[in-house]
């Protein structure tokens, strides 16, 4: 293998990436970390007016993004998606960045057949088969990388959040299978793993202090997380200068995932 030069390891220059979701929160940073390092983005969201309200942001700065209107809960819709990058990226795609998923809190002897259902759909059947879906694309693109939104649920318990846990559990465990069975192929397969970062997913749980101060109390770094800082970490792991890291998942939880116990007051 050739050693790329320093500014080709550090650039994502004519390479194309897809982010699902990328209008707010995680995906929208996601979306200008990986334009902002040179990469042709598309991305979709459910709100069209959003969608367009982003894109032309992106055009005013100077970002190469485009978009499509799709709810990645419904297969048709993700396959008309794909058929969209398909055609934007002639056939070719680079990275793919599977950032949809949602959360219903509640215990789980409260969950009804069709929460769990709903949950399941979204945050894992559609990332199996959005990735079904872009594999020939990743594959004749030559160097492909696939990074998925984790989050900490996937590792430790998180109270009301067993579903959302387990199908965080499952795309670490799909995260790590890809990476072996796509090797041959040139395409590796990562995630990130978040703890509380500050989105509108989260705004209304933590608008209660209360809630607040214990997740500070249980985060060594004591804040929240910044959408940014995840979308640093996605654009690392789609550069060439992370080529030899596959499999990985990696936290983004200000220390979180490992803080045994350190109280606060001793
Ligand atoms: N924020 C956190 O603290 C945190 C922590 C751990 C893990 N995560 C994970 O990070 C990911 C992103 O979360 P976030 O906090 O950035 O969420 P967010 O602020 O709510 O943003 C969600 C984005 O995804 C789009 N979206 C939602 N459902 C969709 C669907 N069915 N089809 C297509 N697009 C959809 C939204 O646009 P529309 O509403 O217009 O569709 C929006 O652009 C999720 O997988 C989440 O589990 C977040």
């Amino acid at each position: 293998m050739s050693k790329p030069n320093r500014a080709s390891r550090w650039s994502l220059h004519g390479m194309t990436g897809l982010v699902t979701g990328g209008t707010r929160g995680i995906g929208h940073a996601i979306v200008e970390e990986l334009a902002g390092f040179g990469a042709r983005v598309h991305t979709c969201a459910r709100n069209e007016a959003e969608l367009y309200k982003c894109l032309r942001s992106w055009e005013k700065e100077g970002f190469i993004v485009t978009g499509s209107v799709c709810d990645v809960s419904s297969r048709t819709d993700r396959e008309k998606l794909m058929e969209d990058v398909s055609s934007v990226f002639n056939g070719n795609l680079n990275i793919l960045i599977n950032n949809v998923g949602r959360n219903i809190r509640k215990p789980m002897v409260d969950f009804t057949a069709e929460e769990f259902s709903t949950l399941m759909a979204t945050n894992f059947e559609s990332i199996f088969h959005m990735c079904q879906l872009a594999y020939p694309l990743l594959k004749a693109s030559g160097t492909g990388s696939v990074v998925f939104t984790s989050s900490v649920s996937g590792f430790v318990s998180l109270k009301s959040m067993s579903v959302q846990g387990a199908t965080k559990g499952a795309i670490n465990q799909l995260t790590k299978n890809l990476a072996c069975e796509w090797a041959k192929d040139n395409i590796r397969s990562n995630a990130v793993a978040p703890w509380y970062i500050r989105t509108s997913m989260v705004e209304q749980v933590l608008a209660n202090k209360e809630y607040l101060e214990e997740v500070f109390d249980r985060t060594p770094i004591r804040r929240l997380g910044d959408p940014t800082e995840v979308a640093s970490l996605v654009a690392f792991l789609c550069l060439p200068a992370s080529s030899y890291i596959t499999g990985q998942i990696i936290c983004v939880d200000g220390g979180m995932s490992v803080n045994g116990f350190y109280p606060r007051h001793d």
